[in-house]
């Protein structure tokens, strides 16, 4: 099989993490039998918008919309305001191809180590299911009244019972098939229409699954579950406003952003589901050569999943475990020395060891 992934690198690191994973993914059509995959490259991002002053093509989504998978580095820069490059690319790209789904494992591999003080990696294993499409990033609004007094804003904040339901079902449903609780993040005492309306929906979609043990959480109180009591979440359902900064949070306790990987799916394939690192272009490290590839190299893991090659994604995963634990090829942020690329390189030897074992 012949999958179509049109490349995305952006901007700062995601450059440089992005060039890993495509070695990966070349890597692993040689590896296996019966998968293979033909890149597009698209210059999209900053540079890109100061040459046309645009972030992608005008046929832009049209273009991508042929590929079988987005593969995404980072966008933004101090050269272009965030809301111009993150609303004109990935924000784009998200809500056009309606990846509705934001995938976040939050799992504290082998070999890495968590800032929380006893939790091992039984600890910290979430899946992470952030609402994508809608919530506080619809992007409408208004602003008004502008140079006087009265100035004032209005961000939209929209929740559809369609775009609750959908997400809320999707996260009973990984729950069921994996055996786990459910959790749902809301803030229903201070939203009172918003979370109460989200709550009320999760509470009817729960009646559909009495084997799915649920509980809810405030979102404020969640942050604190989160570092205390880690072992408490297992599936976690949120907004995708609580769902972005909860999963930062996330990295942080599971060994750092270098090693959060995130996948933005359309479930029901109608258009590319999307994967990258949770991390931005990180422009105080770019060019550098030092940015941790893991969190680019875990999330084709996830493409892997996606394309219905487990065997593939789990196979990466252990390769990347190889690497936290034998400590010998560590990139700065996870106290060693070693380049983006010679970290990428060594996840590329572990998996072909792998394979290799595999055979004998
Ligand atoms: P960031 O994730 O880029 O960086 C936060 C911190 O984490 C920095 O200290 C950085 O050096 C470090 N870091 C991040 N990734 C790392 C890696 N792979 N290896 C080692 N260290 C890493 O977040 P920010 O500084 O808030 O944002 C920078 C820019 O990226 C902004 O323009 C922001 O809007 C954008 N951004 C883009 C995406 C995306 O495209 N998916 C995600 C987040 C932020
Ligand atoms: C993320 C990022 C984006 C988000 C930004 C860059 C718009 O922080 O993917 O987590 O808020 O979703
Ligand atoms: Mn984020």
């Amino acid at each position: 099989m012949e999958y179509k992934i049109a490349v995305i690198p952006g901007d700062g690191i995601g450059v440089e993490v992005i060039n890993e994973g495509v070695k990966l993914l070349k890597l692993i059509s040689k590896l296996y039998e019966d998968i293979d995959f033909r890149f597009d490259f698209f210059d999209y991002g900053c540079d890109y918008y100061l040459k046309y002053k645009r972030m992608m093509e005008e046929d832009g989504l049209e273009k991508l919309s042929k590929s079988d998978a987005i593969y995404l580095g980072a966008v933004g820069n101090n050269t272009v305001s965030d809301d111009i490059s993150l609303r004109g690319l990935l924000l784009k790209i998200r809500q056009e191809f309606d990846q509705y789904v934001n995938l976040r494992p939050i799992k504290l591999l082998k070999g890495a180590e968590t800032i929380i003080k006893g939790k091992s990696k039984d600890d910290i294993d979430m899946i992470f299911i952030r609402e994508n499409s809608e919530g506080e990033y619809i992007g409408t609004g208004s602003h008004m009244f502008k140079n006087s007094p009265r100035e004032l804003v209005i961000q939209d904040n929209v929740f559809t019972r369609y775009g609750c339901e959908r997400i809320i079902r999707y996260a009973f449903e990984v729950a069921k098939q994996n055996k786990k609780s459910l959790t749902s993040i809301s803030k229903a005492n201070a939203l009172n229409y918003s979370m109460v309306f989200w709550d009320s929906i999760f509470n009817e979609i729960k009646a559909e699954y009495p084997e799915v043990e649920t509980h809810s959480l405030l979102v404020d109180a969640a942050t604190m579950v989160m570092v205390n009591e880690p072992e408490k979440l297992e599936v976690v359902v949120s907004s995708n406003l609580f769902g972005d900064i909860l999963t930062d949070l996330g990295a942080a306790i599971a060994g750092g952003i270098g090693l959060a990987a995130g996948a933005n799916i359309n479930p029901e394939k109608r258009y590319p589901s999307m994967f990258e690192p949770i991390h931005g272009s990180a422009p105080n490290i770019a060019g550098k050569g030092i940015a941790n590839p893991v969190a680019a190299i875990w999330s084709v893991s996830q493409m892997m999943d996606f394309f219905g090659r487990e065997d593939i994604g789990l196979d990466i995963l252990n390769a990347i475990e190889k690497l936290l634990v034998e400590k010998k090829c560590l990139p700065t942020d996870l106290g060693g020395s070693k380049s983006t690329t010679a970290v990428g390189d060594e996840i590329c030897r572990n998996l072909t060891e792998i394979v290799e074992n595999k055979i004998k």
